[in-house]
């Protein structure tokens, strides 16, 4: 885990650019399935999205190129977005490495709207296994976060529980499942 305030302010952005998407029932049931030990789908996609942004931080810096940050925040979010328990084997999603980039596609095209860029993040997260290159620095970034996140859950590294901390309670904030109270201001939260 890194600073309480960089991570403070990563899930401020992870919120700022992917609110109307975590906010949704959608988005939420990824909290229902398993991705890696005993992180759920939609904690490492918000690990995935703030390892993206680190990297974006360090591309722009190193090679003064611009990143499309919002869609990198969106195709992260999105990019495991299959909605189904992959460790079950059955014929539906037997070649889930391969195939699943293609269903969390699919998915997120019925339930959101999305640029070329999140779509490209989505399609060619699993490269190179999946043999079509990402096409876009956005997806190439979002591609290596991934696995850099896949590796921290499967060997139960903690480097993202306080900013899945901080994205769950805006969630539940807005929701109402909260309260604001003196340690949480909801305007100041949401800014
Ligand atoms: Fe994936
Ligand atoms: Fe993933």
């Amino acid at each position: 885990m890194g600073d309480p305030v960089s991570e403070y302010k990563i899930a401020k952005e992870i919120f700022a650019h992917g609110r109307d998407l975590i906010l949704t029932d959608e988005a939420q049931r990824m909290k229902g399935f398993v991705q890696h030990g005993t992180t759920s789908v939609f904690e490492h996609a918000v690990s995935v999205a703030k390892f993206s942004l680190l990297l974006a931080d360090s591309i722009e810096t190193v090679f003064r190129k611009k990143v499309d940050r919002r869609s990198l925040v969106r195709g992260a979010i999105l990019h495991d977005y299959f909605l189904y328990d992959w460790h079950e084997k059955n014929e539906y999603h037997n070649l889930h490495g391969f195939t699943h980039p293609g269903r969390a596609l699919r998915n997120a095209q019925r339930d959101f709207d999305l640029n070329e860029i999140e779509k490209d993040i989505i399609r060619k997260h699993m490269f190179p296994l999946t043999l079509i290159p990402p096409r876009h620095i956005e997806s190439f970034i979002v591609c290596t976060a991934d696995k850099w996140c896949a590796i921290c859950e499967t060997f139960k590294i903690d480097v993202s529980s306080y900013i899945i901390y901080r994205v769950n309670l805006h969630h539940d904030l807005v929701r109402g499942r909260i309260t604001p109270g003196k340690h949480f201001h909801i305007g100041k939260e949401l800014r």
